[in-house]
């Protein structure tokens, strides 16, 4: 059966220092009290060699934020999902809305790099999700079907079991605004249903589905209590080990 994860994403936060330290106290927390769920730590591409060290992997696990769209070359400022690898992360974190909007990544560029960081033998936490607009246009499950159909539905059922999916309602993100947890469970339900028609049921049943969006300790249980919530994807409550780790306990 899946698993569940609570996954952080620092996003462009902590200084390296400031990462060390926050990843060593996770670690000895987790350490001495081992979790109830796999844990995950996305840090900015400058942290994870370093973090890596830190990190008893087998009960915390690394990703990368992003990774490059090319496997190499004369791409000045880019990072590989080769080179990402190469630090001992497991994982990285693509689709994200920031990286989307911001950077303007389309399904075609995301598609590269899901195919590139599967090839180096990362897993992938896909992130797909609708904005504040197209909720209120009712328009959430096509928008989630067509991020997946743009960018993961490519692939074939031995890579599909290496992609976590985070749903993350982009009117949720750092806004305090959480979905409730009906509405969550409700397009984490439509969600594992496009998978099913995809990969197969058994796929689907084994396929983690995060929830991601002011996640934090107070609605966690309620949230992850919902039957396809298989754990959230947490920005600003992964920035402080207590804050994170009640996210943690909600599995407990
Ligand atoms: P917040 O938890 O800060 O809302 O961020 C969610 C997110 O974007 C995680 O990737």
């Amino acid at each position: 059966m899946r698993k569940h994860i609570v996954a952080g994403n620092w996003k462009m936060n902590k200084n390296l220092q400031e990462g060390i330290a926050l990843a060593t106290e996770l670690n000895n927390i987790l350490t001495a009290e081992k979790p109830n769920c796999e844990v995950i730590i996305g840090t900015p591409f400058i942290h994870l060699a370093k973090v890596s060290d830190v990190i008893d992997h087998s009960v915390i696990g690394l990703a990368a934020e992003n990774c490059a769209d090319h496997a190499s070359g004369a791409y000045t400022g880019e990072v590989s999902a080769e080179m990402v690898k190469s630090t001992g992360a497991e994982y990285v974190i693509l689709g994200h809305s920031e990286r989307r909007e911001y950077y303007n990544e389309t399904p075609e560029v995301l598609k590269e790099k899901v195919d590139l960081a599967l090839a180096n033998g990362l897993k992938v936490i896909f992130c797909i999700g609708e904005s504040l607009a197209q909720r209120e246009a009712n328009e959430q499950e096509a928008v989630c079907k067509a991020e997946l159909e743009g960018s993961v539905f490519h692939l074939t059922a031995e890579q599909w079991s290496n992609i976590v999916i985070a749903y993350e309602p982009i009117w949720a993100i750092g806004t305090g605004k959480t979905a409730t947890s009906e509405q969550a469970q409700e397009i984490h339900a439509f969600i594992r249903s496009c998978v099913a028609e995809k990969f197969g049921q058994e796929a689907a049943d084994n396929t983690s589905i995060l929830y991601g969006g002011s996640c934090k300790g107070s609605n966690a249980p309620e949230l992850f209590a919902k039957a396809d919530i298989d754990g959230g994807l947490i920005g600003g409550a992964s920035l402080k080990a207590a804050d994170f780790k009640a996210i943690i306990d909600a599995w407990k």
